[in-house]
């Protein structure tokens, strides 16, 4: 993929029409373009900064989640999920958190806003901010930057937001370039993340004509409350107070506003000439309802079953943090091993290998593509006997990161044979006597089964020794 999208959604709200056209809306659109691999997730580690009511968090990620989903975010095509599920996020966090300059924080906006606040009712400079509010750019920077790995073949990081959240991103490069600087040995560990400001999508104006946003409390609800919150809420738009048959300036109207961003050019300017020519403004709020409620109203019916089934909405967000952590838990290992926490027994490695002949062919991982469309690997010794295959994986990225991570364990490494991060379990079944390969949690690959234990523990001692080979050359290399 060339492309990688990536963004979070706070869940402190309720979806309203403002978030739909502003954020919800261009990025499905953008979610189906073949050549983007987007990744959008719930930011509620980022809502707990701002949010203390536990019941309201709750609603929110369930309302935000339905929300995106019925409006035809695709879980299949995208990688949706919920920052909270991932734990290498937090993990990322503070290494991270242990290369940012403190001076960089001090200069974030939104926390320099607070001390201003602070500052000008006459109060302590850091009166109420807490240490999550300071270091919220870092949080969002780990969030980026999980998924942000250099080598995973692709061209560009976008991350799409909002103007007030720009300068996060420049953070976020600012401590990735660092990282990098300090541990990449030569080598960047992360591709740096560009903010993409979505320069034509209009900022919709709310009940009242300044931006529509929870903070002015002037939103009209997504789907909350059904059609007939929406009229209700439409009737509300504030207007000039000129008379039905008196024309109205559509330009300054944002009545007109928001109808436009709903409707095609041509349906808008023949809007525009009805407002012009004297359309009540109670006749032109019924036209603006019906307008938004035919692009709504199949999507609110997909939101309200999703609603009405917790469950399966949970179901497809776990779904969405196994495809997350497939890319997260490989990586992690990567950068713990950079940073030096790393397994004690690579220190005891006697590395007594006998050097390899140059040009002998050595062991070495294949990739494939199975029928039914999920992707593995097989590790081959140097004599092309299959020593492991892997589990299936929805994504090609996954087994190549898996690959990657698993030619490079010894040498740099981090790991050991053993219960240590990466494991061999001999496992007994009906087939005969195999082996399983683990990393942590995952189990990764599995090793065919041998008729004879004897036959099995010497294909475990052979992938010992393949494996073993293949780091020392690694490490030379
Ligand atoms: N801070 C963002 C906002 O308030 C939400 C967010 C959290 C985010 N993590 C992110 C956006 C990572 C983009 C990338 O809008």
């Amino acid at each position: 993929m060339a492309l990688r999208v990536l963004t979070g959604i706070t869940t402190t709200g309720t979806p309203h029409l403002g978030n739909y056209v502003g954020a919800i809306r261009p990025a499905v659109a953008a979610s189906r373009r073949a050549e983007v691999a987007s990744f959008y997730f719930l930011a509620d580690y980022h809502a707990l900064i701002k949010c203390d009511d536990p019941l309201r968090i709750q609603r929110s990620r369930l309302e935000i989640a339905a929300s995106w989903l019925a409006a035809g975010l695709d879980p299949d095509k995208v990688t949706f999920y919920r920052q909270s599920d991932i734990p290498e996020i937090p993990e990322l966090t503070w290494l991270l958190t242990c290369v940012t300059a403190k001076g960089l924080m001090n200069r974030a906006h939104a926390y320099k806003a607070a001390v201003d606040a602070n500052l000008a009712a006459g109060e302590d400079a850091d009166a109420g901010v807490t240490m999550g509010l300071y270091s919220y750019p870092i949080l969002m920077a780990a969030d980026i930057l999980m998924f942000a790995r250099k080598q995973s073949g692709f061209d560009a990081m976008r991350v799409p937001v909002g103007r007030d959240q720009v300068q996060h991103i420049e953070m976020a490069r600012d401590v990735a370039a660092r990282f990098n600087h300090l541990f990449g040995a030569g080598r960047d560990c992360f591709a740096l993340p560009e903010a993409a400001i979505e320069e034509q999508v209009a900022t919709l104006p709310g009940l009242d004509g300044r931006k529509m946003s929870k903070s002015y409390d002037n939103t009209i609800p997504l789907f909350a409350g059904g059609a007939g919150r929406l009229r209700e809420s439409i009737l509300r738009i504030v207007t000039d107070s000129k008379a039905p048959g008196e024309p109205k300036d559509a330009e300054s109207s944002h009545l007109f506003a928001i109808y436009r961003a709903f409707a095609g050019a041509d349906e808008a300017a023949a809007f525009r000439r009805e407002l012009e020519g004297g359309l009540a403004w109670g006749e032109a709020k019924q036209r603006l309802f019906e307008r938004i409620d035919a692009e709504l109203a199949p999507m609110r019916a997909r939101y309200e079953a999703l609603i009405a089934r917790p469950a399966d909405i949970e179901d497809i967000l776990q779904a969405g943090a196994k495809k997350a952590r497939a890319l997260a838990t490989p990586f992690l290992a990567e950068l713990r091993a950079a940073v030096g926490l790393r397994s004690m027994r690579e220190l005891a490695a006697p590395a007594a290998q006998k050097p390899k002949k140059k040009g002998a062919k050595g062991a070495r991982f294949v990739s494939f593509r199975e029928k039914d469309g999920h992707f593995h690997f097989r590790f081959l010794a140097a004599d092309g006997e299959e020593l492991l295959l892997s589990v299936p994986f929805e994504d090609p990225q996954a087994a190549g990161e898996w690959i990657r991570v698993l030619q490079k364990s010894g040498g740099a490494a981090s790991f050991a044979w053993g219960p240590g991060d990466l494991e061999i379990r001999k496992t007994e079944h009906v087939g005969g006597h195999a082996y399983e390969l683990w990393y942590g949690r995952e189990r990764l690959a599995e090793g065919g089964p041998r008729a004879e234990p004897a036959a099995r523990d010497a294909a475990v001692d052979k992938l010992v020794a393949e494996m073993e080979a293949l780091w020392q050359q690694a490490g030379e290399g």
